[in-house]
């Protein structure tokens, strides 16, 4: 009989095809307890979701009912695209009859949806953005699916979720979709980041970069200048800074998740600072800059509020909205150096003119 070698040694493809997410989670963990199981099993039905969603994204303009508008305001006030009625359903109907998440926390929903269930044993949370950058979706161009997952804490009788009106340390995985020209899931359960590309022809996301490290600098600055009339002083410094000196380039595609995963790759920085008519800025803080700041210091970036690093932000309130300034660790401390800047001089001029 011939000696039947490792098969991976015959089909070197054959493991890579092998490693999906929910395996990785499990080597990632380096157990096959009940935790370990449970997160894999919650990994591998986010990865369901964007499944079914890239699929949909892929025929929108074939199929009725998939582009547009559905006519309804959010509960951010923003007018409703009928993806991310569709995206919001599908984490929903995914996670029924799993026993493992009993709450969702969605963008797109005022207040937490419950599994019951799922309940009595599910202590898991999902806080998810389901469709970021739906201003891209008729035009064809990149969008996103934000997620964090967070324990739940006590039993939340009043289905207030005040358990999870808490900073960003307390996520114990984050990740993002990114439906581009090929769908990628990017995650982090804080043992470094790392990537899967759906395989079309499997029906599986396989891994495709592990432990990615963002550089220390890059030449990225990720921002919408036609918010500059409305942003602080010192935000305008840094923008006029990057303007007057060799070495910048702009890149902004109006979609987060888009901007991130280029800035997680190759670099730099992107901003959402806070504007007049948003002081605390237009992102929300649980689903989606809490989990990119999970993961972006994962990869060795850091992100920053201006003045506080996101993942100390504690919400009052589950869509609460957070300033974002966010990558490579030097152009995140240059931003952050220009507002301390104008705080120094701000100071020095409410000073009694004699003490100065
Ligand atoms: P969402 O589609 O989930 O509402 O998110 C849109 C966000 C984010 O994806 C993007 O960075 C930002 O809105 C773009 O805002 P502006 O159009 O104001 O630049
Ligand atoms: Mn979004
Ligand atoms: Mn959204």
């Amino acid at each position: 009989m011939a000696d039947i070698k490792e098969p991976s040694s015959q089909v070197p493809s054959l493991d890579r095809d092998c490693t999906t997410l929910s395996r990785h989670v499990l080597q990632q963990l380096q157990s096959f307890g009940p935790d370990a199981q449970d997160l894999s099993a919650i990994m591998n039905r986010i990865a369901l979701a964007a499944k079914l969603i890239s699929r949909r994204l892929s025929r929108a303009g074939l199929l009725e009912g998939v582009l547009g508008f559905t006519g309804e305001v959010n509960v951010q006030g923003e007018s409703v695209k009928k993806m991310d009625v569709y995206a919001n359903e599908v984490f929903i109907s995914v996670f029924k009859q799993s026993g493992l998440v009993c709450r969702l926390a969605s963008e797109e929903m005022d207040k937490p949806y419950y599994i019951p269930e799922n309940c009595p044993i599910g202590r898991y949370t999902l806080l998810y953005d389901p469709i970021d950058g739906s201003s891209n979706l008729d035009i064809n161009l990149n969008l996103g699916s934000i997620f964090a997952i967070r324990q739940q804490e006590g039993n939340d009788e009043d289905g207030e979720a005040l358990d999870l009106l808490q900073n960003g340390r307390k996520q114990i995985a984050a990740g993002y979709v990114l439906y581009g020209p090929s769908t990628m899931l990017v995650y982090s359960i804080g043992k470094g980041v790392h990537s899967f590309t759906l395989d079309p022809s499997l029906g599986e996301f396989i891994l495709s970069s592990e432990n990615i490290t963002t550089p220390t600098h890059g030449s990225i600055y990720s921002v919408n200048e036609g918010n500059f009339w409305q942003w602080d002083e010192s935000i305008r410094d840094y923008i006029r800074y990057v303007h007057r000196h060799e070495g910048y380039t702009a890149r902004y595609g109006g979609a987060l998740v888009g901007d991130f995963h280029r800035i997680l790759f190759q670099g730099g920085v992107f901003l959402y600072p806070g504007t007049l008519k948003k002081p605390e800025g237009k992102l929300r803080l649980l689903y989606e800059t809490a989990p990119l700041a999970f993961l972006m210091e994962q990869a060795g970036g850091r992100a920053s509020t201006g003045t506080q690093d996101i993942l100390d932000v504690v919400p009052d309130k589950i869509h609460a909205r957070s300033p974002l300034i966010i990558g490579s660790t030097e152009d995140v401390a240059m931003v952050e150096s220009f507002i301390h800047e104008r705080a120094r001089e701000e100071a020095l001029k409410a000073q009694p003119s004699a003490v100065r």
